[in-house]
């Protein structure tokens, strides 16, 4: 008499035949009827504990939050919703659950800012294990898709002596005493007496490893955790995020471009095909979140809605160029909408990102040649010589999804751009040395993956499609 899962009791045939399953319960009514969830589906399985079987000490355990396992028959529901139940012939309390203090309480469906606060205890919501079974299925598409192209998963390093951004945002990696490190004549922190013998940080991005792996084995890719030391208190940001980079050699920005806009229609295809059912939970959560809101800002499409849409309809390609003009047109400019100017040169700001995709173009837009300078030292430099062969993906919703270029490969156009930038040279031999033996034209993107999950979900929150969200002030365990 093994354990079952839920989700297969679910669409097993009952035939009366004796099961076993393990679970939390989620609701107990009429002190008869028990809801029992284990987390592979959504749905519960209805236990019935028949009225006068069970003493009254042991019903009295069964409280929502408590475990069980019960034995008992698979048989046909006659109740609504359900097409079978178990008919309990024993019922074992595995952990109690005091109603009292339990932090849960499902019945008057807690805000997400209040799970945020227990976010140890949010998993048992229907919500957030909705979210993380979602997370689970992206994870393995995303591996599937670059399997089936021939792409290898490689895996770049956490600890790192290189800013691949060049932006300055790392968390610093020391095993030197904080209070009292020893220090250089010039005052200066000295790190070679620290374990790496230099100071070291955590990966912003895996890159630059990822580009030394393409330059031997054509196409890889990364999938894991990156660290940005930003304070930006935003819904969209997170000091560790996980990100998926690929890194191409042969490709060109076009190249690069049509493996972002298919990689991302592979997965939502894929979740959309294999997570039905959480994702229909998923889009009537964020519908009922929707009419809490004035009408005006309620968004046309639903989640289902939008994810087809996305799947079905090519991404909008413009130039920053092109994108600066459509800004400068816009009835939002005109009427001083935006709280940042717009003027060709300026680092996009959401606002404007989300006016070009929510407001103008309503779909997924794909935005090439930025200016050089305000985008990173790697990134091939344009004839024009003021724009660089960039592109970033624009969502709805979100603003950017993906980042990524078309890789400087010219060892001279290389190393003076990154002088100009005060890119330590000497210290990059290494990334160099790519450039000087056998250099090809390749290209990559960064997909930030808790966007991704956003855009999937259709949750709100960054912090609410990470398990253990890393955000300024946030780090309790
Ligand atoms: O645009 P970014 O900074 O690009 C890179 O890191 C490149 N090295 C990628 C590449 O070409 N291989 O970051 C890429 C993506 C962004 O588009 C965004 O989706 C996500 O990573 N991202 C963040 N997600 C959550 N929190 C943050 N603080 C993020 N910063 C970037
Ligand atoms: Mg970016």
């Amino acid at each position: 008499n093994t354990r079952v899962k839920v989700k297969e009791l679910l669409s097993t045939t009952p035939e009366n035949q004796n099961v076993t399953v393990m679970g939390w319960v989620r609701s107990f009514r009429n002190n008869q009827f028990i809801a029992l969830n284990d987390g592979s589906t959504n749905n519960n399985i209805q236990v019935v504990a028949e009225l006068g079987v069970f003493d009254e000490e042991l019903l009295k355990k069964i409280t929502p939050g408590a475990s069980l396992k019960v034995t008992g028959q698979l048989v046909a529901s006659l109740g609504k919703g359900q097409s079978v139940e178990v008919k309990a012939a024993e019922i074992i309390i595995l952990g109690e659950c005091n109603p009292d203090t339990y932090p849960l309480q499902l019945k008057n469906r807690p805000s997400l800012e209040y799970l945020r606060e227990i976010a140890h205890l949010r998993f048992r919501t229907q919500t957030f294990s909705a979210v993380f079974r979602v997370r689970h299925a992206l994870s393995f598409a995303i591996h599937k898709f670059f399997n089936e192209k021939g792409f290898f998963y490689l895996h770049t390093p956490i600890i790192t002596a290189s800013d691949a951004e060049g932006a300055g945002e790392m968390f610093k990696v020391s095993t030197l005493p904080f209070d009292n490190p020893p220090r250089k004549e010039d005052g200066s922190i000295d790190f070679s007496e620290d374990f790496f013998g230099r100071a070291t940080n955590l990966t912003v991005s895996g890159q630059l490893e990822g580009e030394l792996g393409a330059m031997a084995l054509s196409e890889i890719y990364t999938f894991g955790p990156t660290f940005r030391a930003e304070n930006s208190n935003t819904a969209r940001h997170l000091a560790e995020f996980w990100m998926i980079e690929p890194e191409m050699a042969f490709y060109d920005l076009e190249d690069n471009m049509n493996l972002a806009e298919e990689f991302i229609q592979y997965l939502i295809r894929y979740v959309m095909a294999n997570n039905r059912e959480d994702l229909d939970f998923l889009a009537q959560r964020l519908a009922d979140e929707e009419k809490q809101k004035p009408q005006a800002e309620r968004s046309e499409m639903g989640l289902i809605e939008k994810l087809e849409f996305v799947v079905n309809n090519k991404f909008e390609r413009i130039t920053y160029t092109e994108a600066i003009d459509i800004l400068l047109q816009s009835p939002a400019y005109k009427k001083k909408k935006f709280q940042y100017d717009v003027k060709w040169g300026i680092d996009m700001q959401s606002e404007h990102e989300r006016y070009l995709v929510e407001k103008h173009f309503s779909k997924p837009v794909i935005v090439t040649g930025y200016p050089a300078a305000i985008k990173a030292f790697y990134m091939r430099q344009n004839e024009d010589g003021k724009t660089v062969a960039a592109m970033d993906i624009l969502v709805p919703g979100i603003g950017e999804l993906v980042g990524g270029s078309q890789r400087e490969e010219r060892l001279g156009k290389l190393e003076q751009r990154m002088r100009e930038m005060h890119i330590p040279v000497e210290e990059m031999w290494w990334y160099l040395d790519t450039r000087r033996f056998g250099s090809v034209p390749h290209a990559g993107f960064g997909l930030g993956f808790e966007r991704m999950m956003l855009f999937v979900t259709g949750m709100t929150n960054i912090r609410d499609v990470i398990a253990f969200p890393r955000a300024p002030k946030t780090a309790e365990f």
